[in-house]
C-alpha cells in the first residue's frame, strides 16, 4: 500500500492507474478506523481494479465547540487495518494541503435543502464541510466509484445530489450499516462511550426497530415519532431529532410512500449518536 500525504505524488498515482486503464475505487474517511470502515473498503475492492482510502479529519465540518481536536486519531492501527484489507493507496493530507487558503476563504459546497434539515439544522454548516471536503477529494482521486456508509444517511444523499447537481463523473455507492451484536452502529465516537453509556446505547437502534415496526402496522408517524422521543428521554438520552421522512429526498412522509426512513440523532452523556432505518411499507 502506498501512502501519500500531497497532491502530486498522488496525481501521479492516479494518472499511472488510467494509463493502465485501471477503474479506481473510493473510500473517503476521518479514520479511527473500524470494521464499517473496512466493510467500505471491501465494497471499493469488489467494483473497481485499485482501491484509495484518505484519512482527514475535516475541520470544515466541526462547528464551534464541536470535538475536531478530541475527534480519535489513531493512525498506526489504520494503517495497519488499510493494508490487512488490501488498499492500494491511503491519503493522509495535511489541512494545509486540503485548505491551502484559510478555511474561512476556501471556495464551499452548499446543497441548499438536504444539507439544511436534521443534521444541518443541529449542525448548522456541517454539510457545507462534508460536500466541500467529498468535492475536493474527488477531483483530486477521480475515482469511477466512491462508497460511503448507509449509516449517515443523510451524508449520502447530500453527496449524491451534490454529484448530480455537479455533474461529476462518479458512482456513488452507499453500503449498509455494520452493526455490533447487540444492534450499536459502528461509529468512531462510540470510543467516547462510557461503559455504563456502552450498555444504554444499544436503545436507539430497538427505539428505531421499534418505530418501523409500528409505521408498518399503520401507525401514524407524527404518533410513532413522539413515543420513540419519550422512549429515549426515559432510556437517559438527550435526543436531538428522531423523524420519519421519505426515504428518497427526506421530505416529509405523504399517503401513499412506499419506502420511508427514520433517522434519529440523540446525545447520551457527552457522545451523540445518529443512526437511521429504512422502512419498506
Ligand atoms: O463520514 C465521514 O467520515 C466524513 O463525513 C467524510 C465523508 C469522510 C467527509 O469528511
Amino acid at each position: 500500500m502506498k501512502v501519500v500525504s500531497d497532491i502530486k505524488p498522488l496525481r501521479d498515482q492516479v494518472a499511472a492507474w488510467r494509463a493502465g486503464g485501471r477503474s479506481i475505487g473510493f473510500v473517503p474517511t476521518m479514520g479511527s478506523l473500524h470494521a464499517g470502515h473496512l466493510a467500505l473498503v471491501t465494497r471499493a475492492r469488489e467494483m473497481a481494479d485499485v482501491t484509495a482510502v484518505s484519512i482527514f479529519v475535516n475541520p470544515m465540518q466541526f462547528g464551534p465547540g464541536e470535538d475536531y481536536d478530541a475527534y480519535p486519531r489513531t493512525p498506526d492501527a489504520d494503517r495497519d487495518r488499510l493494508l490487512q484489507a488490501g488498499a492500494d493507496l491511503l491519503f493522509t493530507p495535511a489541512a494545509g494541503v486540503m485548505y491551502p487558503r484559510e478555511l474561512e476563504r476556501q471556495t464551499r459546497v452548499t446543497v441548499p435543502e438536504l444539507g439544511d434539515m436534521l443534521e444541518g439544522e443541529s449542525r448548522p454548516g456541517f454539510f457545507t464541510g462534508v460536500a466541500t471536503v467529498v468535492a475536493r477529494l474527488l477531483n483530486l482521486v477521480q475515482p469511477d466509484v466512491a462508497v460511503f456508509g448507509e449509516k449517515d444517511y443523510q451524508q449520502l444523499a447530500v453527496i449524491r445530489r451534490m454529484v448530480e447537481d455537479l455533474q461529476m463523473p462518479v458512482r456513488i455507492e452507499g453500503h449498509a450499516t455494520v452493526r455490533e451484536d447487540d444492534g450499536l452502529a459502528m461509529s468512531s465516537r462510540n470510543a467516547y462511550l462510557s461503559a455504563e453509556e456502552r450498555r444504554a446505547a444499544p436503545a436507539l437502534y430497538r427505539s428505531l426497530q421499534g418505530a418501523g415496526a409500528a409505521l408498518r402496522a399503520g401507525r401514524a408517524a407524527a404518533e410513532v415519532e413522539g413515543e420513540a422521543l419519550a422512549e429515549l428521554c426515559a432510556a437517559g438520552f438527550e435526543p436531538d431529532y428522531f423523524c420519519v421522512r421519505r426515504a428518497s429526498d427526506l421530505s416529509p412522509p405523504g399517503k401513499g410512500d412506499g419506502q420511508l426512513v427514520i433517522l434519529a440523532a440523540a446525545r447520551l452523556g457527552r457522545t451523540r449518536l445518529i443512526d437511521n432505518l429504512v422502512v419498506r411499507l
